[in-house]
């Protein structure tokens, strides 16, 4: 047999039902927040992830040359094509509220929660200079989790990629891109070793203070109290109160910058609050985008979520729907009634049921038996009653069993 390959999934139905529920249940959130659905293409010419998204996710791109020659790669992330979207739309009324759910792969090593193929949910709005676009899609992000059943599982990380820059500089700090880039692998580099490297690119003093500041972590009025920097300050403080009318609490920590190259400002990403998994979802501000792919000047702020993390942290917290297929109806024939029973199969499906018939002309035992395997609610035996417009019904939890008259089951 031919393996499939490392870090794909094969979704058989259990999964990909309770899949579905959560994915319906995102959707929804972002429509009940006024955010238009997209999609796009799944390939892309490799030059468009060069642009602006950096080189680590470049490095990780499905990429190789079409049969014309072109450059291409399976999409890595979607903001560049969202961005290129806009761009090419003038027309748009802003602000303009996209989400999206596709497929995109990143060859990276396989691991918890990492995949070489995945769904991302994506979520962005643009036109907006001001903090009031971001407190609206961290709501956003925030009200997708809680829906799931996650409120108080998992903490909304936010940092400023402004406020960062200005300290650094105020530290004397010249390397400031070097330490971005450090301080996004802070946690994957053992302390001593992070320090040593952090102070080489800021020196000494630098160093030193940034090893406190990026140590805090709590209420955004809390932590900003230790530190003196203006406008951004009030910024965030903002952001913070504008989130508690929506409902919701963040937590500041400057140690989030995130990998991407493209961000601008406000960047968040939630993670699991007991620590277990990698960032559940991550995003942030990036107003220069849009207009390198031909666009007017756009701001835009948004944040893309995986499947695998989400799955993992539901699943912990056993809120993930249950995996197992199931159908309203399974109609099961006594010999001779078939097309009377695709009759009412049909009567029921179009009463917006969904119902099961048997295909196979086994006897009714073996007929009840799959019943039973595909955990339908209900069978209806279709027999000779069927003439006087009436059916047996089976509720197969109770195992009450009762004949009815058609027109009651089908509305
Ligand atoms: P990102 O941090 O690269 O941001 O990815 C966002 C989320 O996608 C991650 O937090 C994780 O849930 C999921 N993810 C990323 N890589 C993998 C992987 N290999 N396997 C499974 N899940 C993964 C972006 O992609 C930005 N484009 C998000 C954004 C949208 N920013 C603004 N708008």
């Amino acid at each position: 047999m031919i393996q499939k390959l490392k870090g794909f999934r094969d979704m058989y139905p259990e999964t990909m039902r309770a899949r579905r529920i959560v994915f319906d249940k995102i959707n929804s959130t972002a429509r009940r927040f006024g955010f238009h659905e997209i999609d796009a293409p799944s390939v892309e010419r490799l030059e468009l992830f060069r642009v602006k998204s950096g080189d680590e996710i470049v490095k990780q791109t499905f990429s190789f040359e079409d049969k014309g020659g072109r450059e291409i790669t399976l999409i890595p992330e979607l903001t560049p094509t969202v961005a290129r979207m806009l761009a090419s739309r003038k027309d748009l009324v802003k602000p303009v509220k996209w989400f999206a759910f596709p497929k995109m792969w990143r060859y990276e090593e396989p691991q918890s929660g990492r995949l070489r193929e995945f769904y991302q949910f994506n979520a962005d709005i643009f036109g907006i200079e001001g903090i009031e676009a971001d407190a609206e899609v961290l709501a956003l992000a925030m009200e997708i989790l809680d829906s799931l059943g996650l409120k108080g599982k998992y903490e909304m990380r936010v940092s400023d990629r402004i406020l960062m820059e200005e300290l650094l500089k105020k530290y004397g700090v010249e390397r400031i891109e070097e330490a971005f880039r450090l301080i996004d692998k802070k946690d994957k580099i053992p302390e001593e070793a992070f320090y040593e490297e952090l102070r080489n690119i800021c020196g000494e003093d630098a160093a030193e203070k940034l090893m406190d500041i990026l140590k805090l972590r709590g209420a955004p009025e809390q932590v900003l109290e230790s530190i003196d920097i203006g406008e951004r300050k009030d910024t965030l403080l903002k952001l913070s109160k504008l989130l508690k009318a929506y409902g919701k609490e963040i937590v500041l920590d400057l140690s989030i910058v995130r990998g991407l190259a493209y961000y601008t400002g406000i960047v968040f990403e939630a993670h699991d609050a007991r620590g277990e998994f990698r960032a559940i979802l991550g995003g942030g501000r990036y107003d220069n985008v849009v207009e390198l792919f031909g666009g007017t000047h756009t701001p835009a702020v948004g944040f893309g979520m995986g499947d695998a993390v989400l799955e993992l942290i539901m699943k912990r917290e056993g809120v993930w729907p249950e995996e197992r297929v199931e159908v309203d109806y399974f109609i099961a024939i006594v010999p001779g009634f078939r097309e009377r029973a695709i009759e009412v199969a049909m009567q029921l499906r179009k009463a917006g049921a969904s119902v099961d018939i048997d295909l196979s002309n086994r006897s009714l035992g073996k007929q009840m038996k799959y019943a039973n395997r595909i955990n339908a609610k209900f069978v209806v035996i279709v027999g000779e009653e069927i003439e006087k417009g009436e059916v047996v019904v089976k509720n197969m939890e109770s195992g009450v069993q009762e004949t009815v008259r058609l027109s009651e089951i089908t509305g």
